[in-house]
């Protein structure tokens, strides 16, 4: 199946049936979320993955009890850092110079723009706010690598962060839930949307050309 087939191929599954996606595709999924692109190459957020069953039951109680939660194999919260400093920097251009054979002092330029980039920050939420989208593009990336798999994946937005926070504890490790996505297969009985015409804006209207006169 091409990209373009996939990404007609796949939806936001609203119910799934509960059959169990392979170690193999799932670690495809992660190893291209852990693969997007972002800003500075700061990565800032995790993807936690939750199997287990009974967490996933309590997560959906934060999460306007939405049943692909259950019904999912694979529940992944999109946690952005709510720290980003100087020491998220220094660490990077250590991990650069190693994975490029490179002297850290040839890195001394870069490493002080990054200092500079995140220490600009107008508020903490405004770091936090381009943090959390950093972690969309690795949602993005995640999903058409699961549909190119044939692999269901439902993203979420619609939980409270703050209590998914309390109850994973995620706040005492720096991090704060942004975005869930529940990876599975469609459950087409259930699923009333399985099936339905894509809805989207006409392309004339998304895709602005500008001519440069
Ligand atoms: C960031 C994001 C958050 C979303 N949150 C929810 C959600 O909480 N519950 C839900 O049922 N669908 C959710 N969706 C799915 C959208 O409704 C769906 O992607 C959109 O209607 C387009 O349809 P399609 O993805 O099935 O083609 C979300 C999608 C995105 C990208």
């Amino acid at each position: 199946m091409s990209v373009m087939e996939a990404l007609h191929w796949r939806y936001a599954a609203k119910r799934m049936n509960g059959r169990k996606v392979a170690r193999d595709a799932l670690d495809n999924i992660l190893d291209a979320a852990h693969l997007a692109p972002s800003s500075y190459g700061l990565q800032p957020y995790s993807v936690l993955v939750i199997e287990a069953p009974a967490l996933r039951e309590r997560i959906r109680r934060t999460a306007c009890d939405q049943p692909q939660i259950s019904e999912c194999s694979h529940l992944l919260i999109f946690a952005a850092w709510s720290e980003v400093d100087g020491r998220h920097v220094d660490e990077l251009i250590e991990l650069t110079a190693a994975s490029r054979g490179l002297d850290p002092k040839e890195l001394e330029g870069y490493r002080q723009a990054l200092h500079d980039a995140v220490a600009g920050f107008s508020t903490p939420e405004a770091r936090l706010q381009w943090a959390a989208r950093q972690a969309y593009i690795a949602l993005g990336t995640a999903l058409t690598v699961a549909a190119a798999q044939r692999v269901d994946a439902s993203p979420m937005e619609g939980f409270d962060p703050a209590a998914l926070d309390a109850l994973l504890g995620l706040e005492e490790q720096g991090l704060r839930s942004v975005v869930l996505l529940a990876l599975g297969y469609r459950d087409t009985e259930q699923d009333r949307l399985a099936g339905q015409a894509k809805v989207r804006w006409p392309k004339e209207r998304f895709v602005v050309e500008l001519s440069g006169a």
